[in-house]
């Protein structure tokens, strides 16, 4: 059984008299314990996606199944779950304190159990000395560590997170992300993650869906879909001599100085570049290999023109 099944969800919204789509038939399945990373631009649907999911906001066609109960017919499913966002946020006068043990025991967390389990949630995010101050007070990183210490108060099954790092300075980011890694290996935790930091989602995700107007263009292994809008990559191999430049020329290579530039097809490997140079009594100080990045993928993929595989 899959932990997430998203089977032809599509959302519109009326503004202003006009109806748009913010998703349309999106369909894609996550495996127990996979984190599954959701990219895409401003306004592509991520959120949507993520609040039709905890009921937020509700489709105008498809299903969601999480643990294989439908959770527009299925309220308890809810428990499982648990949410963050980069925009979440609590009433500015209550405590961080106040915070957690609300939700402790908004999510019945038997009594004797809670002041542990949120001891231990604010010291592992660095947050034990806040627990005074009211949410209004404290700084965005703060802010952002509460949300996340409070969401993992239910030990859930399916986390869902959005953009969960935006506004975090590089240390507690890593630390977040950390964080998410290790809760996901440690209870198995599914988790979607969307986020506009390409390392981040290429990081942590097993598989991504990118994201377009409410449709999903790609979907895959992040090494496979950063490289599927790409046919070629470069090689670049610094040698001890060049021997001969014209005959390398002859043979594909950019030659300048003591570097060897050569553009191979995605998926052909160096080795056969190598073993040529070999034989013709190069000596390879160093090689490096420039493949498409996430980034790279991101802004060809926002080009005019480019549509979903198979359409
Ligand atoms: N309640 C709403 N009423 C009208 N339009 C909405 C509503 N919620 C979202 N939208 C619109 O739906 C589209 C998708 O929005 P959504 O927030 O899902 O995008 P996103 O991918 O999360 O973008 P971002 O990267 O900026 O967070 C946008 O055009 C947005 O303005
Ligand atoms: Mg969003």
């Amino acid at each position: 059984m899959d932990a997430i099944k998203v089977s032809g969800v599509s959302k519109k919204f009326k503004e202003k008299g006009k109806t748009f789509w913010a998703l349309r038939d999106v369909s894609f399945s996550v495996k127990k314990g996979e984190i599954f990373g959701i990219l895409g631009p401003n306004g592509a649907g991520k959120t949507t996606l993520l609040n039709i999911m905890i009921k937020l906001v509700s489709p105008d066609s498809g299903r969601i199944e999480i643990l294989g109960k439908d959770v527009s017919s299925d309220n308890n499913i809810l428990e499982e779950m648990n949410f963050v966002s980069g925009d979440t946020k609590f009433h500015w006068v209550l405590r961080a304190d106040d915070i957690m043990n609300f939700y402790a025991m908004a999510y019945n967390i038997p009594k004797e159990k809670r002041k542990e389990r949120i001891e231990k949630l604010l010291t592992f995010f660095g947050i034990d000395d806040i627990r005074e101050r009211k949410f209004d007070d404290l700084s965005t990183g703060e802010k952002m560590r509460l949300i996340f210490a409070k969401a993992m108060l239910n030990r859930p099954k399916i986390l869902l997170l959005d953009e969960p790092t935006l506004g975090l300075d590089p240390a507690i980011a890593m630390r977040v992300r950390d964080e998410i890694k290790r809760v996901n290996r440690k209870f198995g935790t599914t988790v979607i993650l969307t986020s506009h930091y390409m390392n981040e989602i290429e990081q942590l995700s097993d598989r991504i869906a990118f994201i377009h107007d409410g449709r999903i263009i790609d979907m895959g292994k992040v090494e496979s879909v950063k490289l599927k809008r790409f046919g070629t990559y470069d090689v670049i191999i610094k040698v001890k001599k060049v021997l001969d430049k014209d005959s390398l020329e002859k043979q594909g290579f950019q030659v300048s100085g003591s570097v060897l530039k050569k553009r191979l097809a995605i998926g052909k490997s160096i080795s056969n570049v190598l073993s040529t140079l070999q034989k013709n009594g190069y000596e390879v100080l160093d090689i490096e290999t420039k493949k498409p990045t996430l980034e790279d993928y991101f802004v060809k993929i926002l080009k005019k023109g480019v549509k979903p595989e198979g359409a």
